[in-house]
């Protein structure tokens, strides 16, 4: 080969030996990605969290539930008087979560969402509702517990039912 050539050729080489590791590393960019999105402690995870024979959970979650929630839903789950009916202004009464509420009628993600966003999650729609969101306030170790103290109220055809939600 003439030098020329030969020179040519090398760099056609090295060319396509850089094309193959630009290749090579966005293949494993977006492997890693990947891997991060499959890894990623979701939601999902919470519901296997939330044990109601755990007394230690249970005992708590009764904290975080006296500290955080029994304001409005009541010392004894019992939610706000009349809590059917809304304020005179439209916005709507804490319910219970006693068997006598519509809690044990949503799934445990759909509760986890409820605790994480609060009121805001709502759609104008549905109505307005004064519930804060505790997605910054309580770790998700929290909500479980508030959960499981919540559901260690319900009679065990209830907590069957809302099993199957
Ligand atoms: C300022 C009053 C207020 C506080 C404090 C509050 N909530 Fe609520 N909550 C409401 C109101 C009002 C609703 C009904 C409207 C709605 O779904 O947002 C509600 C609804 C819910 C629901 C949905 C129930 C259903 O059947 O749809 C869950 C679950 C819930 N609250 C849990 C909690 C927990 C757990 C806490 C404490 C960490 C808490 N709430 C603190 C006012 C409050």
């Amino acid at each position: 080969m003439k030098r020329v050539q030969k020179q040519k050729h090398e760099m056609a080489q090295k060319k396509k030996r850089r094309q193959y590791t630009m290749i090579g590393l966005v293949v494993l960019g977006g492997l890693l990605i990947l891997i991060g999105v499959l890894l990623r402690p979701g939601d999902a995870n919470i519901p296997e969290q939330i044990d109601v024979s755990d007394q230690q959970l249970v005992a708590t979650g009764q904290e975080v539930y006296e500290t955080y929630c029994a304001a409005c839903h009541g010392f004894e789950l019992e939610g706000q008087p009349e809590w059917q009916q809304p304020y005179a202004d439209g916005s709507l009464k804490a319910p219970p979560h006693d068997e006598t509420g519509h809690t044990w009628h949503h799934s445990d993600a759909y509760l986890v969402e409820s605790i994480k966003l609060g009121g805001a999650r709502l759609e104008p729609n549905i109505g307005v509702s004064a519930m804060p969101a505790y997605e910054d306030t309580l770790t998700d170790q929290q909500i479980a517990a508030v959960l499981a103290y919540i559901k260690s109220s319900w009679p065990q055809e209830i907590l069957e039912a809302q099993s199957a939600r």
